[in-house]
């Protein structure tokens, strides 16, 4: 794993958004793997700068595949994940909707729906760079503590510090969803390149249990420490708790 300390979260984005459209310009199809949060969203901001000033790469042809999805929402919810990808990045872009694909809440059988999305990935041909970000909880996707290490997009209950965590994007904590469809940590692993972004004093603790600790289920971040090319991006407050 190869930790970045960088000056500000201003340089995370700037490095995030390189990386991923040196992705597309090696490869015009590539699979991008996509997080939402609040964390990305300099990241796609700053690609969305580029793409409108003429400078970035042709997104055209690229497939994207996000991480999770609230169970429960009604569809087109603002909050939904699949909304949230559409407006803060795959729009702008100009990405073609049928191109953005995600875990199915709305599927009839949703203890399937996992099954099918990691089929799915599966012939997209796996993905090239996956954009993650990191729970204060030490959370992935939403693999929260004690998420099997192997595990495989399923549908998962959130933790009580998540819900309050991301009230944020709801009315109150009570609007957030219970349940999720997540990628688990070994769909995650699958990735050719895992790119964490941790800004800000709230991801500290986390941060540091995930690269420093040991591999363990109660930080789930912490598996990128088995991954082979597993590159981390951080900001000076998200660096405190780093020896
Ligand atoms: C989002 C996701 C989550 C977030 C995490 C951090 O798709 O999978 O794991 O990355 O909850 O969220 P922010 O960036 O809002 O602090």
């Amino acid at each position: 794993m190869e930790v970045v300390p960088l000056e500000s979260d201003t340089e995370v984005a700037t490095l995030a958004a390189d990386t991923i459209e040196a992705a597309v310009r090696t490869r015009p199809d590539a699979v991008l793997g996509l997080a939402t949060g609040s964390t990305p969203l300099l990241t796609y901001r700053e690609l969305i700068r580029r793409h409108h000033a003429g400078t970035g790469p042709s997104y055209a042809r690229v497939w994207c595949f996000t991480l999770d999805e609230y169970v429960g929402l009604p569809p087109g919810h603002p909050g939904s994940y699949r909304a949230t990808i559409a407006r803060e990045l795959t729009d702008p872009l100009g990405i073609p909707a049928e191109r953005v694909r995600g875990p199915d809440p709305t599927e009839a059988h949703l203890a399937s729906a996992g099954e099918r999305y990691e089929a799915e990935l599966k012939a997209a041909g796996g993905v090239e760079v996956q954009l993650l970000g990191i729970g204060s909880d030490g959370h992935l996707a939403f693999n929260e503590p004690g998420s099997s290490l192997g595990s495989l997009t399923r549908i998962k209950t959130l933790a009580e510090q998540t819900r309050q965590d991301n009230a944020r994007f709801f009315g109150s904590s009570d609007e957030v969803p219970r349940h999720v469809l997540t990628q688990g940590l070994g769909t995650i692993l699958r990735a050719r390149h895992l790119l964490l972004l941790a800004t800000g004093p709230g991801k500290a603790h986390a941060l540091a249990a995930a690269v420093e600790g040991p591999l363990s289920a109660t930080c789930p971040a912490s598996v990128l420490q088995l991954h082979p090319h597993a590159t981390v991006l951080v900001d000076p407050a998200a660096a405190q708790g780093l020896e």
